[in-house]
């Protein structure tokens, strides 16, 4: 199993495919996607994919999440969950994706056997909907997840950053509470990270988790314990309710201790931390089946490099100039 020199254990990687993303979310790419000329390396390749989830699931890997940019704009991508499924011992692949298209390729994604699926939704309000992404597929989103459910698709998820002023209020709290009660779907907030393009962003929208775990807190949610290698997310369940709620705080004191992720970036470069300035490219050991040994070995020293904390609430965004080459 891959640990680092805190004891961590990383059963879990976060695989971005694709830089590539067709929605403008305020706090991620303001500006829409745009194209890097001084790096014209391709994205890893469907059997580059292939081997490196070889490799990882040999080192005791067990969860892929693919992510973005936006995953789903492959034209490969239900080749590359087909590979990762059949050819490489990994047991769950997930994704994480905007949805743009989720109700074209619900069908697709219940039969590729997707173990899961995480939809970043900002509010349920199609305006401000709207407003946070500049596109107007709220519609279309709700009911690609209708269609999920009716496949009877199990392990949905949606992600929401929290945002001052646009999502962060009673009556959109009450909203995805009225959303999950009967919908077996997990909601979670995401605190705003500060990301090195997005200074003015977060200063004008970052507002503590807090404000959500207090409403959770004065509506008998109750906060579910979990066990080690459970995640950064913490979870709350109630009675009455099919779905659950969570908050993802990342400046909260202690948030590091349970991180089991690792990145992998959409050009094969490892980062040990979402926000930590090293990054190796792992690329040159993805060319030949022969070099599983190899790159079996550098991923294992790598983690050595690994930290123990972000020391975000420093101010240092590390590499990090936006979230879409690391998916989030
Ligand atoms: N802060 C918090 N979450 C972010 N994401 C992207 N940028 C940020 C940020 N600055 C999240 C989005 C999406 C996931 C891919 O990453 O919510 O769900
Ligand atoms: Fe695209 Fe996701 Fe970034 Fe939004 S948060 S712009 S959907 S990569």
């Amino acid at each position: 199993m891959l640990k680092d020199s805190f004891g961590r254990t990383f059963p879990y990687i976060r695989l971005s495919i694709t830089d590539v993303c067709n929605f403008k979310c305020g706090y991620c790419l303001p500006n829409g996607y745009q194209k890097d000329n001084s790096d014209n390396r391709k994205f890893l390749s469907a059997e580059e994919i292939g081997r490196l989830a070889k490799g990882l699931s040999e080192l005791g890997v067990c969860k892929i999440r693919l992510t973005g940019g936006e995953p789903t704009v492959r034209k490969d991508f239900f080749d590359i969950i087909k590979i990762l499924k059949n050819k490489t011992g990994i047991k769950k692949t997930v994704i994480t994706t905007n949805g743009y298209r989720l109700d074209k390729i619900a069908d697709q994604i219940a039969e590729s056997g997707l173990d899961g699926i995480n939809i970043s939704i900002d509010s349920l309000n199609r305006e401000t909907f709207k407003k946070v992404t500049s596109h107007d597929r709220l519609p279309e989103i709700l009911k690609g997840i209708e269609r999920l459910q009716k496949l009877n698709f199990k392990n949905i998820k949606i992600n929401a950053v929290l945002l001052k002023g646009i999502n962060d209020s009673e009556k959109d709290f009450n909203e995805w509470s009225s959303f999950i009660k009967s919908n077996e779907i997990d909601f979670r907030y995401i605190e705003l990270m500060q990301t090195g393009d997005g200074l003015d962003y977060f200063r004008k929208y970052h507002v503590p988790a807090k404000i959500f775990i207090n409403y959770l807190n004065n509506n008998d949610w109750v906060v579910q314990t979990l066990g080690r290698n459970a995640g950064p997310s913490k979870n709350y369940i109630h009675s009455s309710f099919k779905g659950k709620f969570g908050v993802i705080a990342p400046y909260s004191k202690d948030f590091c201790k349970s991180c089991n992720r690792l990145r992998i970036t959409a050009r094969g470069d490892l980062r040990l931390c979402l926000f930590g300035s090293t990054g190796i490219s792992i690329r040159h050991l993805l060319q030949k089946d022969d070099q599983l040994e190899e790159l079996k070995d550098l991923i294992s020293k790598q983690l050595n490099f690994k930290k123990e904390s972000h020391y975000l609430e420093l101010g240092d965004t590390g590499l990090t100039k936006n979230l879409s080459t690391t998916g989030g």
